[in-house]
């Protein structure tokens, strides 16, 4: 292998699988899972061997205590597990069995917003004159009325809550048990960047940061204009409670701590609909490593929009910054689901995974997205996300995303002995994980297949992009290329056979396909491509 592949960082050759721990693996049978499942999955996970599914690191959504208002994003105490998910000593050898496979972890950081019962809040809430008074946002109002029409997204209210004790109002954009911290306060600072140290010192690999561009707010509490949007849907354009430029001062300031550990990283939750803003948190490589790209999941089914995201993409960042994509996570209906059409559903799955697994740059995968999980219609009754009981039936919430890891065919999918929290996708039966690891024909398999390939590539690792066609409609055809070696991709994005012919494409032989044998010959003078084909050249 050469040089540079040793010298690019795991999170640039790596993959990162998405665990949310409420879902993934009970193993004490109260129905909700734990660290202890997740130390059961491990060598699913990777055991070293092309049995497993290969990836490299897992980012856990967070596990600690919390009085579940967000399900953990609301956190009451940043350096402990809650008695849900097990102890401290349960995660420590969570990260040594993790390690010992050569998986690295991430935890999520949460600090724009504590819970309500953060001792830090009830300290700050009890009196104007307290410590902690300005380590969270209060505002005495304007005769009585919020000073603005900052809006809190999980509870179709204003942002500013009137707290009794105190006759003001303190900020929480999400449920109103989400109030947020004050970053221009140096104590509050201090006392998160120890936090962010204590984690790191244990031996954690970096952190997935949530709702980074919320974390300052206008100094002098401007109202945001009133805007619709659909697709993700918003009220208004966040120019007062979001994006403030400060916030890349913090970021650079996380970094440099970061830094001061060796090969830890940061990515982070940039939550908005255009990628320019969010290509501005990698800064000039001196902010996040990666700055999450939400893009696809709002793309709808098709090879011209996918090819305009990517190009946009690679085209916005910095030079030397590190691409990343994601078709799935815990907020968004998964993309099995999104992009389903009957029986070219799971043909569909494969081209989307192709697509990710092939890019240049970081691929986030969302359990489960491996054997083709569904989002699952959750009913009214069975609702358990804050923000779906708030806004059902206008918008059905983010459960249906998170419904339990589907393991095998027994009772609860194998998830637990117990009735879990949220029920199991009534498919489980028949689409789980040991039916799919003894199928060579399975999703699953197509997954493990492109990952262990991905591995032992270094054009698909590290390899630049660059596509084939310019305006391509029914097909993505693109080439990753390093040190002289070259993989095309080619992408059927529909049900029909198509007739290819781009000039530039090298004739070549099959390294991985869903039509063709491995190392079979391909004359790309004359070919065609069949429904939904995967197509990987060499
Ligand atoms: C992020 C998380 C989401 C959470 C919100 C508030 O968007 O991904 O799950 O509800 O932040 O913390
Ligand atoms: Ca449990």
């Amino acid at each position: 292998m050469s040089s540079d592949l040793h010298a690019a960082p795991w999170w640039q050759q790596g993959v990162i699988y998405q665990i949310y721990p409420r879902s993934f693996q009970d193993s004490n049978a109260d129905g909700i899972g734990d660290l202890r499942g997740i130390i059961s999955r491990l060598d699913y996970l990777n055991d070293g061997t092309e049995k497993s599914l290969g990836v490299d690191a897992i980012w856990l959504s967070p596990c600690y205590p919390s009085p579940m208002s967000d399900f953990g994003y609301d956190i009451s105490d940043y350096t402990d597990i809650d008695p849900l998910f097990g102890t401290l000593q349960d995660f420590h050898e969570l990260l040594q069995e993790a390690h010992r496979r050569g998986i690295k972890v991430i935890m999520d950081l949460v600090i724009n917003h504590t819970s309500d019962q953060h001792p830090w809040f009830i300290e700050s809430r009890a009196s104007k004159a307290s410590d902690k008074r300005d380590w969270y946002i209060w505002h005495a109002g304007n005769k009585g009325k919020p000073p603005n029409n900052w809006f809190a997204g999980f509870e179709l209210k204003s942002a500013w809550w009137r707290d009794e004790t105190t006759q003001e109002f303190y900020l929480a954009t999400f449920t109103r048990h989400q109030p947020e911290v004050n970053w221009r306060n140096a104590q509050l600072k201090e006392a998160m960047f120890a936090v962010i140290r204590f984690w790191l010192e244990m031996g954690v690999d970096g952190y997935r940061m949530d709702t980074v561009n919320w974390y300052l707010k206008d100094e002098l509490w401007r109202n945001n204009p009133w805007h619709l949007q659909l697709n993700p849907p918003d009220l208004q354009r966040h120019i007062y409670d979001r994006n403030r430029p400060e916030t890349h001062g913090l970021c650079r300031d996380i970094r440099r701590l970061l830094d001061s550990y060796s090969e830890r990283m940061l990515v982070g939750e940039i939550f908005c609909d255009d990628a320019r803003l969010a290509a501005e948190y990698y800064g000039k490589s001196d902010e996040l490593h990666l700055a999450f790209n939400f893009a696809f999941l709002f793309q709808p089914w098709s090879a011209k929009h996918f090819h305009h995201k990517i190009v946009e993409w690679e085209n916005l960042l910095p030079t030397g910054c590190w691409p990343n994509y994601t078709l799935s996570n815990h907020d968004q209906p998964r993309h099995y689901t999104r992009y389903a059409q009957g029986t070219w559903s799971e043909p569909r799955a494969r081209v989307a995974a192709a697509l990710l697994l092939t890019l240049r740059g970081t691929p986030f995968l969302y359990y489960g997205e491996e054997i083709g999980m569904a989002n699952r219609h959750i009913a009214r009754r069975e609702l358990q996300d804050p923000m779906g009981k708030k806004l059902w039936p206008l918008l059905p919430g983010r459960d249906g995303a998170r419904t339990p890891m589907q393991w095998d065919s027994s009772p609860h999918g194998g998830f637990s002995f117990a009735k879990p929290w949220l029920p199991l996708n009534p498919d489980y039966p028949v689409k789980n994980v040991v039916g799919q690891a003894g199928d060579a024909q399975s999703l699953f398999s197509f997954y493990r297949r492109l990952l262990w390939l991905r591995k032992k590539t270094p054009a698909l690792l590290l390899g630049e992009y660059r596509s084939f066609a310019t305006t391509p409609h029914d097909f993505l055809a693109y080439q990753r290329s390093y040190n002289g070696e070259s993989v095309s991709v080619l992408l059927n994005f529909t049900r029909r056979r198509l007739r290819i012919h781009l000039p530039q494409l090298p004739t070549g032989r099959v390294l991985l396909s869903t039509h063709r044998g491995e190392g079979e010959k391909v004359d790309t003078a004359h070919m065609e491509l069949q429904a939904y084909e995967v197509l990987l050249l060499a």
